[in-house]
């Protein structure tokens, strides 16, 4: 028998025949397909430009018959590996078969049992309880297996023994899966640690969400030192984790008890818009969006809306989201934050100051009072110590001369002076080195605000406040306001505001004005503090800065 053999039109190929029509590409294929032919070569006949097909020479055959040889290890080799794999697949099969075999069904004669959420576990110890949520850890091994079961309200850890751990949805359980466990809580004895020092031996148990395994399993997803982006890109999947719903539980009761304190001081809720026309913290951090057609801003604070409330409403307060179009990149900044902001009616500077720091003091009170956001905060930030009494106050020319004894510079790298905006790193020094809260007044004219208050005593300086955290620095903004008309209209004039575009602001001080003031706390910013959190980004469930808006 002839095999044709064509190195350039050839193909080595089970399916080509060696024919002179369809020839093969190589002469050692050519031979490993039928070791006995004969070889013929497709070359250029000597002296000439034609080309046929002639009989392989000797030396030419050695060395396909050596490639052949090679060609046929390779064939066998691979052929054992498909038998071996083919052998443990069938293995893989039987033993799922054997689990197969392995049916759960729930005992009838068991009593009903009764559905609870995580939270009321202690109440109900030696009951049967059906409990539903998601594998936050998971630990199969021969014998029992052991699930951590999150519910958001609370964590259990279960036991399942026997069938129940041996059967194919155990042994493929996957962390992050939804379950509905059945069984009875039990104490666990002296020496054994789990949440809550109870067990759920679980006598029955349904895959509600199966989560992927493998490439696409959550853990692949979240993985602890992943650069931030990446995690944030993942956020809806990284809010499970321990430390970030815990921040997210203590922000909840800190909303509430800034509720409670607004309630116990008889102030009023309202929701103020978000779309605004005005500015209210300078035009540079705008939002600006077009407004069917008319210009229009997210709001960056309520504070007008809420002056606009007391006569009507009495002492108000909002929890409203604020928007800055902030461009630098701080551990402080976010594009959109939670802003509680407040507004008090006839008192006095020193009363606003009073307030503010009733206000922090009862707040965290009542967040340290709370039995899971109390635990949480000490739990995230184990040195946190609730302040009291009296805040230090410290007027900001002294803040000055604080700064310059202790050579912190200004932003130009000089000495402070007077009118010089005491930046983010000089003040988180001054903060950090002093260690506790600081009331910092009476900041100069130009620095701050148009509307506030000048003080009567200095009308370089106003009646206004900065709260200063350790390890944060500014968590608070507020001031007493301009209630005088005139005077109001010259501060538009001298920030290059059109008053025109306020008269529902500027009639405020037309129909009844009064003495007033108020302040805005940042929710992020508390909560790094509270929480001890390195960056806001970590208190805002979808945090926004620039380069940032989704998910
Ligand atoms: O000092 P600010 O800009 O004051 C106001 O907006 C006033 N109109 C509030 C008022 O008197 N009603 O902001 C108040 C607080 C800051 O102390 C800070 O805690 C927070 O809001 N804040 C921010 N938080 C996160 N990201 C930002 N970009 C923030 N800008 C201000």
């Amino acid at each position: 028998m002839s095999v044709y053999v064509n190195e350039k039109s050839g193909v080595d190929s089970v399916e080509v025949p060696g024919s002179e029509a369809q020839p093969f590409q190589s002469p050692a294929f050519a031979l490993f397909q039928n070791p006995e032919a004969k070889v013929f070569v497709w070359k250029q006949v000597e002296d000439s430009e034609e080309f046929h097909y002639a009989e392989i020479s000797a030396s030419a055959l050695k060395k396909a018959k050596k490639g052949a040889e090679g060609l046929k290890k390779k064939a066998e080799k691979q052929q054992k590996l498909a038998e071996q794999q083919a052998a443990q697949q069938e293995q893989a099969a039987a033993k799922l078969a054997q689990l197969d075999l392995i049916k759960i069904e729930e005992d009838t004669s068991l009593p009903p049992a009764k559905k609870i959420k995580l939270k009321a576990v202690q109440e109900n110890i030696d009951t049967r309880v059906v409990v539903y949520g998601w594998v936050h850890r998971l630990r199969i091994q021969k014998g029992p297996v052991f699930i951590t079961l999150r519910d958001g309200t609370g964590f259990i850890q279960a036991v399942l023994t026997g069938d129940l751990a041996k059967a194919r949805q155990t042994q493929e359980l996957t962390l992050e899966s939804t379950v509905a466990l059945k069984g009875v809580i039990h104490k666990l004895p002296e020496g054994k640690s789990a949440p809550g020092g109870v067990e759920l031996k679980v006598d029955y148990y349904e895959v509600v969400g199966l989560s992927p395994g493998g490439e696409d399993s959550f853990t692949n997803k979240i993985q602890e030192n992943a650069d931030p982006s990446l995690l944030l890109d993942q956020r809806h999947l990284a809010l499970r984790g321990e430390s970030l719903s815990a921040v997210m539980k203590v922000r909840a009761a800190l909303m509430r008890a800034v509720r409670q304190f607004y309630y116990e001081e008889s102030m009023v809720e309202v929701t103020p818009p978000c779309m605004v026309q005005n500015q209210v913290e300078g035009g540079s951090t705008l939002f600006k969006l077009d407004y069917y057609g008319e210009e229009a801003y997210l709001s960056q604070s309520s504070q007008l809306y809420l002056e606009s409330c007391l006569a009507s409403l009495g002492d108000v307060y909002c929890v409203q989201e604020s928007f800055r179009a902030e461009k630098s990149h701080t551990r402080r900044h976010l594009s959109e934050y939670t802003h509680i902001e407040a507004e008090l009616a006839f008192l006095e500077f020193d009363d606003l100051l009073d307030h503010i720091e009733k206000l922090i003091i009862n707040v965290v009170k009542y967040v340290m009072e709370d039995p899971i956001a109390g635990p949480l905060v000490k739990q995230l930030n184990p040195n946190f110590v609730a302040p009291s009494g009296k805040f230090r106050r410290m007027e900001y020319i002294h803040a000055l001369e604080w700064l310059n004894e202790h050579g912190i510079p200004n932003e130009d790298g000089e000495k402070f002076k007077f009118g010089d905006d005491i930046a983010e790193a000089a003040e988180r020094k001054m903060t950090d080195t002093i260690g506790e809260p600081i009331l910092l007044i009476r900041f100069p004219v130009e620095i701050k605000s148009f509307y506030m208050q000048k003080c009567a005593d200095d009308k370089r300086v106003t009646e206004s406040v900065d709260v200063l955290m350790p390890n944060v620095g500014e968590i608070t903004g507020g001031s007493m306001r301009t209630h005088d008309y005139d005077e109001l209209l010259e501060a538009f004039e001298r920030e290059g505001l059109d008053k025109d575009s306020y008269y529902w602001f500027t009639d405020l001080r037309k129909y009844g004005t009064c003495p007033h003031g108020g302040y805005g706390l940042g929710t992020e910013r508390i909560l790094a503090w509270l929480c001890d959190r390195f960056t806001v980004r970590d208190c805002s469930l979808y945090p926004r800065f620039p380069g940032r808006c989704k998910p």
